[in-house]
Parts: structure tokens; sequence; C-alpha cells
């Protein structure tokens, strides 16, 4: 009986682990970005790394970029804009997705 009662802690336990880690919707952004987007818009979205300066790139989290709407930014991660590539054959739409909501994260407060 006590066992029982133990796999059933433990059955919830997990249970809030995988709700605490936040709306499903978002998937993991962060390491989607960190795997394909740091070579050029550098691990903090800056683009001040060799890259992102050579191609000019603006600063994920600033205003400039921040006061597109989702819509508008999921269309560049999707169909590209002239050096940025497009990701539509490479990534799922729950992917690009999770990156907006990546760059929303790292908006400059
Ligand atoms: C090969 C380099 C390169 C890679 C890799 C890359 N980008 Fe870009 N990205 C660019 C460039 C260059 C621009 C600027 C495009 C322009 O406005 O001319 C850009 C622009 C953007 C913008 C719009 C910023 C603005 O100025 O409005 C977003 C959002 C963005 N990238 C997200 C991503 C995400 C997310 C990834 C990873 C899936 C990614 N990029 C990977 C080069 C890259």
């Amino acid at each position: 009986m006590i066992k029982i009662n133990k796999a059933i802690c433990g059955a919830a336990g997990a249970l809030v682990l995988v709700l605490a880690r936040g709306p499903a919707a978002w998937g993991d952004g962060e390491a989607t970005y960190k795997q394909k987007c740091t070579p050029c818009h550098a691990a903090d979205g800056s683009g001040s790394n060799a890259m992102g300066k050579k191609l000019n790139i603006r600063d994920l989290r600033s205003a400039d970029v921040q006061k597109q709407s989702d819509a508008e930014l999921t269309e560049i991660i999707t169909k590209g804009k002239n050096k940025m590539p497009a990701y539509e054959k490479t990534l799922k739409p729950e992917d690009i997705t999770g990156l907006v909501g990546y760059i929303r994260s790292i908006a400059a407060k």
C-alpha cells in the first residue's frame, strides 16, 4: 500500500514539472535559436559578433525589431529577407512560433 502511494506521488510530481515548463505552443525556442541563429545574430541576439557586424544585423532586442508584429517576425524567419535565410524548409511552423516567443523574451526592458 505504501509503495503504491509513492508511485502516485512520483507521477504527480513529474506532471507538475512538465506543466511548470510553460506553454508548450512556444516550443523550445531558445534551444533552436542557439542551434541555428547564433552564428549571425550572436548568442544574446545583439548581432554584435563578427558575422552580425559584417551583415549589419539589427539588435533583435531593440525597439526597432520588437515593434514589428509576431506575424512580421514569423514571415521574416519563414521566408527570409535579403541575407537572412528562409527557414520554411528546415523548421516546423511551431519551431518558428517558438523562435518568435524567444525573441520576445529577450526584448530590451
Ligand atoms: C546567415 C546569417 C543569418 C542566420 C543564420 C540567421 N539570420 Fe536572421 N537575419 C540575418 C540578416 C542579414 C538579417 C537582416 C535582413 C535585412 O533586414 O536585410 C536578419 C534579420 C532577422 C530578423 C529581422 C530583424 C530586423 O532587423 O527586423 C529576424 C527576426 C531574424 N533575422 C531572426 C532569425 C532567426 C530566428 C534565426 C535562426 C532560425 C536567424 N535569424 C538566422 C542573417 C541571419
